[in-house]
């Protein structure tokens, strides 16, 4: 009998192939071989970077609940690199194909100075466009991000964490980097052979560097003998390169947007660069600018007091506690101590800001493990631990909808975040309780 209306596919399958008269073993395989030519490729994404952005948009469904409002988080640790920084890596490497900075294949090398995701993401898709890449990192991040990126292929360079004034943070190493890069035939710096081996670009944070000898600036950057065929040395700049706004601005918010079918109250967001919460941020602001904008700040970071009271400073920087130079706290990829560009271009439209500590971020992930099946990284349980404290503050309790990022998974954290031994040993408690705390009732408005 056949299969009734509504019925699976796979009972389908089963009734047609069981209907079917036997194929021959030689024909079934050319008639595979004919079925795979016409197997629609409108299905099939080009490549590892086909695979970035358009990620889901996820209902927290524990936090929904008990605060009566839609907590929505935008899941970009399903991109092929694991992060949210997939989409600034593709966007910083098209611009530059693009501009004529870089072309594939030639030999070349992508140089960062990063806490590991961008890495990652500029290390993933290096490959997949034949690049090379360097990445340069402080020796106290995550020891898998190391592992990730070496087995993707990428030199790894572990340097100890300097202010952004020393010539040895990591920033600035990966920027001399890329400008030795152009001087290959040179033994030490001080030998460097003098010719005009950087090549000018439009934008300042970028760095581009050539072997070549003889660089012709007036021809057409994407003509010209040098460009086909020489390596160049590019330092990508994350945290001053426009393309990250960009990727944000023309990526990430838009989707969002529409996701949300144009309902968000508020949108969340940490910053590390300050890429995704100027992005974003402008992007709804710009859809409407009742849209509030929030940041979620790590302890030890600056960006709380610069939204707050308009002075980039931390208590804890004075009192010789920090246990990193970057920021001080046990989440990585977000809080920064100094201005960037690209925070530059989030600060006025930054409504309000929330200082979220260590425990209060542990106590989200573990909470969200238990109760969502939700394993996720340092960043996004801060930006959840300010999206609650933020529907609190504003007495929101009637459906509105928070959007916030889920910036990576907990599977970059096994070593410190989501290491019990290391956090007892740094004295952060592992305390779901505080969050079922933030999440008690507001008394009666009467009460209040
Ligand atoms: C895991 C993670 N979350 C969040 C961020 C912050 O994003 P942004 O640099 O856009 O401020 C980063 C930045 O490196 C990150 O690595």
């Amino acid at each position: 009998m056949a299969p009734a209306l509504g019925s699976s596919d796979s009972e389908l399958f089963k009734f047609a192939s069981e209907r079917a008269p036997p194929i021959p073993q030689r024909k079934r395989e050319r008639t595979s071989l004919f079925l795979n030519a016409l197997v629609p490729s409108a299905f099939a994404v080009l490549g590892v970077t086909g695979l970035i952005g358009n990620t889901p948009l996820l209902r927290i469904n524990s936090l929904s609940d008990a605060l009566g409002v839609e907590i929505l988080g935008k899941a970009e640790f399903l991109n092929p690199g694991g992060s949210v920084k997939d989409r600034v890596a593709l966007r910083m490497i098209d611009d530059a194909e693009r501009l004529g900075l870089l072309r594939p294949y030639t030999g070349s090398r992508i140089f960062e100075g990063t806490v590991g995701s961008t890495g990652i993401s500029i290390a993933t898709i290096a490959r997949a466009r034949g690049y090379d890449a360097t990445i340069i990192m402080p020796d106290d991040v995550a020891e898998e991000k190391v592992k990730v990126l070496q087995a993707l292929g990428a030199e790894v360079e572990r340097v100890r964490p300097a202010s952004i004034v020393d010539k040895k943070q990591y920033v600035n190493i990966a920027r001399q980097r890329a400008k030795n890069f152009g001087r290959l035939d040179s033994i030490d710096e001080s030998n460097a052979i003098n010719r005009p081996h950087l090549i000018p670009s439009s934008t300042d944070s970028v760095l581009v560097s050539t072997t070549s000898s003889h660089v012709q600036f007036e021809d057409d950057p994407k003509e010209n003998e040098e460009f086909l065929t020489k390596p160049r040395g590019y330092f990508a700049d994350q945290f001053e390169n426009r393309s990250n706004f960009d990727a944000h601005f023309e990526g990430t918010g838009p989707e969002l947007w529409r996701q949300a079918n144009g309902r968000i109250h508020a949108f969340v967001s940490g910053a590390g660069t300050g890429g995704t919460i100027a992005g974003v941020g402008q992007y709804v602001k710009s859809m409407n600018e009742n849209v509030v904008v929030a940041l979620a700040d790590p302890e030890g970071s600056g960006l709380f007091n610069k939204v707050k009271h308009g002075v980039m400073y931390d208590r804890k920087e004075s009192e010789g506690t920090k246990r990193r130079h970057q920021v001080d706290t046990v989440v990585e990829g977000i809080g920064i101590n100094r201005l960037t560009k690209n925070i530059e271009l989030a600060l006025p439209i930054i409504d309000d800001a929330f200082r979220i500590t260590d425990a209060e971020a542990v106590a989200m992930s573990r909470y969200l493990v238990k109760h969502d099946g939700l394993f996720l990284g340092s960043s996004s349980a801060c930006n959840l631990v300010a999206c609650v404290k933020l529907v609190r503050r504003m007495g929101w309790s009637e459906g509105q909808t928070v959007a916030t990022i889920l910036c990576d998974s907990g599977n970059r954290h096994y070593s410190k975040f989501w290491n019990d031994d290391y956090l007892r040993k740094a004295n952060i408690p592992v305390n779901p309780a505080i969050v079922e705390e933030l999440l008690l009732p507001l008394p009666p408005l009467e009460s209040r």
